[in-house]
């Protein structure tokens, strides 16, 4: 059985979160907008999921929107609360989910400004104050931590400037997929606007997610023609799904501290070992990053040959972010910090969940530095 160190791509399906979602698959039935006994079952299920994932991110239950994950909630974010001469200002290192709206954003008349990140991976904050104050933005969006190199970035400090230095109201958006069950999240804290998450990166269900979302104004329906989502968003709800992602929120909740200080110790047994191997690269190294991340390169190896070597060995991680696998450009976000495309394109991710053991990280440890004793020395050499 190979050992999965991926969960920054997906988490494993939690087993009381499949429990959760059996009997809607198997006897539960009808549609939740119907009035009689079986749609107001369905419904009740629904609406414990909308606070199970409220008191997740502390927000009240009628700030849930949910969606088909955290992609479809970055795109409602930029496309449904804005007319197209909006002023943009986020970041370089964002998902593609953010980057694509904001892409069409800008085609149809808008304009996008971005962030300066530093060498670290995080948002140049002085740089940061500058550019909000000079560009008084409609709309500010900055990720909470980095998929790629797990940094967390300035959120809550910047979403209060934003709203401080824009004479206009500035909406504030928080991509915080990677963040949720992995360090503590709080919507009200963060002073944000709008919120992104994603249940299968931390334990429910894929294609379950939600946008949270602080004002009562709704935005322009990416599905229109239906009254779900408080008109929000058109179509009959997926129980089973929406069930897990709110079980998966309820047990997020549960011994964080716990989780962190285990995931973090398996990081630091990874990267103790991994930093004694010549010429390596630990990206975001000397940054508060989410406690599972690892991004890291060596200067000899490329990260897809590399990867297919661990994936042989037994071992399943990513080059770069999941959702680039199979495009050999550099990461955007390596890119971002000015990492030369030589040593990005060398880049490989780890990213521990709870079901991975000391035992497993050895043993990772030993395949590298067996792959790398097998390559010709004189590449070893040349790199190092
Ligand atoms: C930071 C970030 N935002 C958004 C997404 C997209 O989430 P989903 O897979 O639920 O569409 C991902 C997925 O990798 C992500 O890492």
């Amino acid at each position: 059985m190979a050992v999965y160190l991926d969960h920054n791509a997906s988490t494993p399906l939690h087993p009381e979160v499949l429990d959760a979602m059996l009997p809607f698959l198997q006897a539960a039935h009808g549609n939740a907008s119907s009035l009689h006994r079986s749609g107001r079952f369905l419904r009740s299920a629904i609406e414990q999921a909308r606070a199970q994932v409220a008191e997740l991110v502390n927000a009240r239950p009628e700030q849930v929107m949910f969606t088909s994950g955290g992609s479809e909630a970055n795109n409602t974010a930029i496309k449904g609360f804005l007319s197209s001469s909006a002023n943009f200002l986020s970041s370089p290192i964002e998902h593609a989910s953010l980057l694509g709206p904001l892409a069409q954003a800008q085609q149809s008349g808008s304009t996008v400004d971005w962030l300066e990140i530093n060498e670290h991976g995080v948002v140049d904050l002085a740089a940061a104050r500058s550019r909000m104050d000079s560009l008084q933005p409609d709309f500010f969006s900055l990720q909470l931590a980095n998929n790629e190199t797990g940094a967390i970035q300035p959120v809550g400090e910047l979403a209060r400037l934003a709203h401080q230095v824009s004479l206009k109201t500035c909406l504030v958006h928080s991509d915080a997929t990677q963040a949720i069950g992995k360090i503590e999240v709080d919507f009200e804290q963060l002073d944000v606007d709008l919120m992104t998450l994603s249940g299968h990166k931390f334990g429910g269900p894929q294609a379950a997610g939600a946008l949270i979302i602080k004002q009562t104004q709704v935005p322009v329906p990416l599905i229109s023609g239906g009254h779900q989502e408080a008109g929000r968003r058109a179509g009959t709800e997926n129980t089973a799904l929406l069930a897990g992602l709110g079980k998966a929120a309820e047990l997020a909740r549960i011994n964080l501290l716990e989780r962190q200080s285990y995931l973090l110790e398996l990081r630091r047994l990874f990267e103790r070992q991994l930093s004694q191997i010549e010429g390596v690269q630990i990206f975001s190294e000397a940054v508060e990053r989410l406690p599972n991340t690892s991004f890291f390169a060596l200067p000899f190896y490329h990260g897809e040959t590399l990867l297919m070597q661990l994936d042989q060995a037994g071992f399943e991680c990513a080059s770069g972010s999941a959702c680039q696998s199979g495009v050999t450009t550099p990461s955007h976000v390596l890119s971002a910090m000015g990492i030369a495309d030589e040593l990005a394109l060398n880049a490989v991710r780890v990213s521990f969940g709870m079901e991975n053991t000391a035992e497993q990280v050895e043993q990772l440890i030993e395949t590298l530095k067996h792959l790398i004793n097998q390559l010709p020395a004189a590449m070893r050499r040349v790199a190092c």
